[in-house]
């Protein structure tokens, strides 16, 4: 059996927030969860979570995991005490503290197959800082590691070691379950430090992870806004090297969840997030924000915003256009200048192409909206349907005052205010009658 502990129970001081540190978003992607998603690729078959400082958000935020509470936070060795319960006699455990977003999968895995060959006390991830302070340091004695020494306990001379602690570490657990209990406290800070294990072990193996990366550990908003950067490059990286064509891409962020195929195309200042899926062939951008948004082969969305909708197969969306609230862009739509669609389904070929509200609608095959034309669907009291059939015509600048029913074939006469269900295949004219005074234009002016 392969536990994980996973300490999160620390306020995270330094970051001068109220949120509990490892809850804190990285493109809108809490830090625990970037660690829970590597441990999922693993061979870890139990996670152990230990919370304290507002624990409740975790509990909403993880499932699949045994929660440990620490009721005061009194260091990293006491936070693992509080998970003992949950981890057998014999077995491995590997900690990891919540603040390390960046870990990934194989190097998790390096240090469970380094632990389970090797077979010591100890298995430990350790880095190379050009700058390594606020880190525990990595005391050798004839290059075995014999203690770690933190920032504030360290004498100057250990200050200039530049190999660190990730505070990644795999243990074997009958070791564990021993050894915690003779850590002490007396340290600078009063704490009961993990990195005291160091000192009981009687063998330790390790892996010195080839990168100079400041990012384990992140203690300040800060490091935060760079491990989020670091975090942002390796998203793009990723679909880069998939088939996605990304210009520019100081300008794009595409936040962690979302699913992009080959073949896409995504122009300068796009942002792509929540649960979006593009499939082949689609291009999205410049400018462009799309948010729990799908859009299907070959479809483009242009200068504009997409929230919780879909964008059908060869539809355009744009410039200018905002689509939102689970609304269906029906296939090869073309959705153009200063429209905005709300919470409407439409169908094959439909065409609304300069400055429309279609809100609440139900619009069928092959309809063109005309420049201007409205679903009047808010009354002041309630919201209404529009349904309009297929091959529907509605010329422009036309109100169609909901609740309201155009059924198909019919003709909706520019200018036209419609309040009443125009019938299949009908002509609805509802403006003034237009008189023309001989001569009159000459006298006015
Ligand atoms: C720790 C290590 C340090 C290492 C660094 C790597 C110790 C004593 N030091 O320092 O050697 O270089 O990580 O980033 O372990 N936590 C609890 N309960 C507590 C205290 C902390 O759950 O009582 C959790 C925190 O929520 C955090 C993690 O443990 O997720 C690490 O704590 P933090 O205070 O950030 O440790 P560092 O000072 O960074
Ligand atoms: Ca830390």
């Amino acid at each position: 059996m392969i536990n994980a502990i996973i300490l999160a129970a620390g306020k995270g001081t330094r970051m001068k927030t109220d949120l509990p540190k490892c809850a804190f978003p990285i493109l809108e992607k809490p830090m625990i969860k970037y660690i829970m998603d590597a441990l999922d690729k693993t061979k870890v078959d139990k996670k152990i979570v230990v919370v304290g400082y507002k624990k409740e958000v975790f509990y909403e935020l993880l499932n699949d995991v045994y929660f440990a509470e620490q009721v005061n936070q009194l260091g990293t060795a006491d936070a693992v005490k509080a998970a003992l319960n949950y981890i057998d006699d014999d077995g491995i455990s590997l900690i990891i503290p919540g603040d390390t977003p960046l870990i990934n999968y194989e190097k998790i895995n390096s240090l469970i197959e380094l632990e389970l060959s090797m077979n010591k006390d100890i298995a430990l991830l350790t880095t190379i800082l050009d700058n390594p302070t606020g880190y525990g340091r990595i005391i050798r004695e004839d290059g075995k590691i014999v203690r770690i020494a933190e920032e504030n306990d360290a004498y100057s001379d250990e200050k200039q070691i530049k190999e660190v602690n990730t505070g990644i570490m795999v243990v074997k657990n009958s070791f564990l379950k021993e050894a915690i209990h003779k850590i002490k406290n007396n340290n600078s800070k009063k704490e009961y430090y993990l990195t005291d294990l160091i000192q009981f072990a009687s063998e330790i193996s390790s892996i010195i992870l080839d990168e100079n990366d400041i990012l384990y550990g992140i203690n300040d908003l800060y490091a935060l806004s760079m491990v989020e950067e670091k975090v942002r490059k390796n998203i793009l990286k990723k679909h880069m090297l998939n088939g996605v064509n990304i210009i520019n891409p100081n300008t794009v962020t595409i936040y962690p969840d979302v699913e992009i195929e080959d073949g896409v195309t995504i122009y300068p200042n796009s942002f792509i997030k929540g649960k979006s899926i593009i499939k082949k062939g689609a291009i999205i951008g410049p400018n462009s924000e799309l948010n729990n948004a799908t859009v299907l082969e070959n479809a483009k969305v242009v200068h504009s915003v997409v929230y919780d909708s879909t964008i059908n197969k060869n539809a355009s969306v744009g410039p200018f256009a905002h689509v939102r609230l689970h609304t269906v862009i029906g296939e090869s739509n073309r959705i153009g200048n200063f429209v905005e669609v709300k919470n409407s389904i439409l169908g094959t070929n439909t065409k609304s192409s300069h400055l429309s509200y279609l809100g609440d609608s139900e619009i069928g095959n092959n309809v063109n909206i005309g420049c201007g034309s409205i679903t009047v669907n808010y009354d002041g009291k309630a919201k209404n349907k529009t349904v309009i059939g297929d091959n529907v015509f509605v010329g422009c600048n036309s109100n169609l005052i909901a609740p309201i029913k155009i059924e198909k074939n019919a003709f909706i006469a520019a200018g036209s205010t419609i309040t009443e269900d125009v019938e299949e295949a009908d002509l609805a004219i509802a403006r003034s009658k237009q008189i023309n005074k001989k001569g009159y234009a000459k006298k006015y002016k």
